[in-house]
């Protein structure tokens, strides 16, 4: 329903700007009314017609609350009145006497000035201008009508023009829309270099290291206290991984090959399985032609100088180079690993993997027959969807009576329908955390967001269970032979919000927070560094212009997500996990819902809450990666701590 509103609002604001265009080139002719063809008043019509939808569309949105309607009814309803100006000044008197009608030289201001409001209102809400610019806009309009309204007075309307004339005005038209088109496309340009702690860096100078130390930490120096070799000689054991980014060509289970890029060769990458506790030593060697490489631990909480965001938390490891990740794997729970350098370009092509860390004990859980099932769209976001490699329907054989675990992954930035039909079912785990109590479900559907984890729990019967995953299939039998079933009543949507039980949470709904912050997403046109794209924006703006987060060390803090777009945007906060405290003002009932990655779909409000315990530089970005090339990225930022690395086009570093 908000999608509806949503997009014939914009769709209409759209179709505006050539229906306005026509009205002020008819509007001359309007002079004299009685003379004018009738048909010259359809695009007013339409106009007005446009305005009374939007003006509809507006009061509709006041369902998902003033934060919606108010900013879509700011750009109508100026665009409404003067549109019934028209009506008043020149429709309705043309049917009156002579005598008793206005004047021509306010009849031909008002329907052309009538028509240029509309045009730059639909023009600054798909821009995505503010109010002030709205009411400056207005102000000139009404000065610029005013100044017509005189000119016709005095009789100085100029004689119609001719051929050449004309041609000549469209074309100095054209050349201004482009000459503006140019100059807004320039101006997006990103710096070459530039600093998350410093703003847009102007000195050239070669590498990244060095300059930037104002004092406080630099996010090199925040390696974590108990990661050190020595400090893993004790009780826990150091795990050590080598990944290899290297080009690969894969095989679909089609028969298709893809040209990947890969860890180690394999696709998905390999998984890595530590237990909680462990030491983890990753070394990332970059065997890529001409492109670096990072890698990000998604969910799991590292020290900052672990996070692998290129030209954030490290330079991105150059071809050839390598380098060590070292942390512990102090969360339990299914996690994921990707690149973090042109990680939109790189996550598609192959560039992760999952992460699971197991309970320190090993009895506990390894009865059960685990399935890691990443779901990746390969090519792009409308490619071969597949659960591995496989886009059709694979055949696996669990014993009946066996404890079967799945881990599913959604690498994809849209989200994914996972079925699950066949056997009871528990989602024991969202993100990697474990759901508290959660209940026996006949089946379930899960709606899992990009970059999102879910966990889930059955006891093998002696019949076929199916996993579903929008097109791509897992079938679990006792011989492994049987075919997908027949596709029944769906099982209920899973909502998290109220699944599980309550259970003791350090903070909550109530607690006094030490910063509040509120994140509203909207959707313009726009230029992103030099080229044309749909903008997801945050608060008005695009990276690097997203003002920080900032916190100081022990801050309890509150964000609220508005997404006033048509799309979904999971967004996932680095080095931290939240606590999800409400759903479009209502306060979740089940178990506590935490989370890394939050899918905010189009007209939600989430109001979520975590400790800010991890100090360091944080990207906070929506995790459909295409989003975040556009700009649809900010960072959490700690009082006092500085990185000391770059990004741009000048720098290594192309962290999204
Ligand atoms: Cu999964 Cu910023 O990343
Ligand atoms: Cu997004």
């Amino acid at each position: 329903m908000f999608l509806w509103v949503h997009y014939i609002d914009l769709v209409t604001a759209l179709l505006q700007l050539p229906v306005a265009v026509a009205a002020g080139w008819v509007a001359p002719r309007l002079r004299s009314p009685g003379a004018a063809p009738r048909w010259l008043a359809a695009p007013f019509a339409l106009l007005l017609g446009g305005a009374a939808l939007r003006l509809v569309a507006g009061v509709l949105l006041l369902r998902w609350g003033w934060e919606f309607a108010g900013p879509r009814l700011v750009f109508v309803v100026p665009a409404l009145v003067v549109a019934a100006t028209v009506y008043l000044v020149w429709w309705r008197p043309a049917r009156k006497p002579p005598g008793e009608a206005p004047g021509e030289a306010p009849r031909v201001a008002a329907v052309a000035g009538a028509a240029g409001a509309v045009f730059v209102a639909a023009v600054a809400q798909l821009a995505g201008a503010g109010a002030a610019v709205v009411a400056g806009l207005a102000v000139l309009g009404v000065a610029a009508m005013g100044w017509a309204y005189r000119r016709l007075k005095r009789g100085q309307t100029p004689a119609p023009a001719g051929r050449w004339r004309t041609a000549a005005r469209a074309a100095a038209g054209l050349a201004l829309v482009a000459a503006v088109t140019a100059g807004l496309s320039a101006a997006s340009v990103l710096p070459a270099r530039s600093s998350m702690t410093g703003g847009a860096v102007d000195t050239g100078g070669g590498g990244a290291a060095g300059h930037q130390h104002h004092g406080g930490a630099s996010v090199t120096d925040l390696t974590g206290a108990d990661t050190t070799a020595s400090a893993a000689g004790g009780d826990a054991a150091v795990r050590r991984f080598t990944l290899t980014a290297q080009q690969t060509t894969v095989r679909l289970d089609s028969g298709a090959r893809v040209a990947a890029w890969t860890f180690n060769g394999v696709a998905p990458g390999p998984q890595l399985v530590v237990r909680q506790g462990d030491l983890v030593e990753v070394t990332l060697v970059n065997r890529l032609p001409g492109v670096g490489v990072t890698v990000h631990w998604h969910g799991v909480d590292v020290p900052n100088a672990m996070d692998g965001v290129a030209g954030v938390t490290q330079d991105a490891v150059a071809p050839g180079a390598s380098f060590v990740y070292r942390f512990r794997a102090r969360q339990l729970g299914t996690y994921w690993y990707h690149s973090h350098e042109m990680s939109s370009v790189q996550v598609r092509r192959g560039l992760f993997g999952a992460l699971v860390v197991l309970p320190a004990d090993a009895a506990v859980q390894d009865d059960a027959v685990a399935d890691t099932v990443l779901r990746h769209t390969w090519g792009n976001e409308d490619g071969v969807a597949t659960l591995g490699l496989a886009a059709g329907v694979q055949r696996r054989s669990v014993p009946a009576g066996r404890q079967v675990r799945l881990r599913l992954v959604n690498t994809d930035g849209n989200p994914a329908m996972f079925t699950l039909t066949g056997a009871p079912v528990r989602v024991v785990a969202i993100d990697g955390t474990d759901v508290h109590e959660p209940g026996v479900l006949p089946g379930v559907r899960i709606r899992a967001g990009g970059g999102s984890r879910y966990d889930l729990v059955f006891t093998m019967p002696d019949r076929p269970v199916t996993l579903r995953a929008d097109g791509p299939g897992i079938v679990y039998s006792p011989h492994g032979d049987a075919g997908p079933d027949q596709q029944g009543a769906a099982p209920a949507v899973l909502d998290p919000a109220r699944y599980g039980t309550p259970a003791g949470t350090e903070f909550g709904a109530g607690s006094r927070f030490d910063r509040r912050f509120t994140l509203r997403v909207d959707e313009r046109l726009g230029f992103y560094d030099g080229r044309p794209a749909v903008l997801y924006t945050l608060n008005g703006a695009s990276f690097p212009d997203v003002p920080m987060l900032m916190v100081s060390g022990g801050d309890l803090v509150e964000v609220t997500y508005v997404n006033r777009s048509g799309q979904h945007h999971p967004m996932h906060l680095h080095g931290h996990h939240m606590l999800v405290l409400s759903r479009d003002g209502r306060a979740t009932t089940g178990s506590p819902w935490w989370v890394d990655t939050l899918d905010v779909g189009p007209g939600e409000t989430y109001r979520v809450a975590f400790r800010a315990d991890n100090p360091g530089l944080w990207m906070d970005h929506c995790h459909n990666l295409e989003h975040a090339a556009d700009g649809m990225i900010l960072h959490l930022g700690y009082t006092g701590v500085t990185s000391p690395f770059l990004t741009g086009s000048g720098t290594v570093n192309h962290p999204e």
